[in-house]
């Protein structure tokens, strides 16, 4: 296994909508990202995916915040490959890029009925906060 990270490319859309089609990831209207809203983040260095040997594996969507901040939107792996520490990698690359460019704090929603991602976020020493509900408006 030789997981690579790089910039998402208009290539990768179709499987990343695919990839963060997963129940715990819809938003509370019930959409998921598609491949029109993802192509909005391609080009910058707040999207990326984990390859190896050529397929596409992972996936991480982001976007800065005013305040120094970033929002991570999405990140997930391919179930099958799950617990072989590429979302770790993934992670990690993303945040030594956010640190390279001067952001100082991530913010995500993470599934709170999915025990293993909540550890996974704490074993990457992310602060669990209180648990809110999601309100969504289309205006
Ligand atoms: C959360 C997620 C991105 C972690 O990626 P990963 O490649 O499985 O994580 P790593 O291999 O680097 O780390 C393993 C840890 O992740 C966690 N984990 C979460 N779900 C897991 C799963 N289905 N299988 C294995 N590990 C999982 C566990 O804490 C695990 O630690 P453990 O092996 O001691 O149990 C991935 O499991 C996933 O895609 N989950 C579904 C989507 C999701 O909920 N995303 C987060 C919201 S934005």
């Amino acid at each position: 296994m030789k997981i690579t990270i790089r910039p998402a490319a208009s290539k990768d859309l179709a499987a990343i909508e695919k990839l963060f089609r997963l129940p715990e990831l819809s938003l509370a209207n019930g959409q998921y990202f598609t491949v029109a809203l993802l192509a909005a983040y391609l080009k910058d260095d707040y999207f990326l995916v984990a390859e190896d040997e050529g397929l596409l594996v992972g996936a991480l969507v982001a976007e800065p915040l005013r305040n120094g901040g970033a929002m991570v939107w999405e990140l997930a792996v391919e179930k099958e490959r799950r617990g072989q520490g590429i979302g770790s990698v993934l992670l990690k690359k993303f945040i030594a890029i956010m640190k390279g460019k001067g952001r100082q704090w991530l913010i995500l929603y993470a599934p709170s009925a999915s025990p293993r991602t909540l550890a996974f976020y704490r074993r990457h020493r992310f602060c669990l906060g209180k648990k809110h509900i999601e309100a969504l408006k289309n205006i």
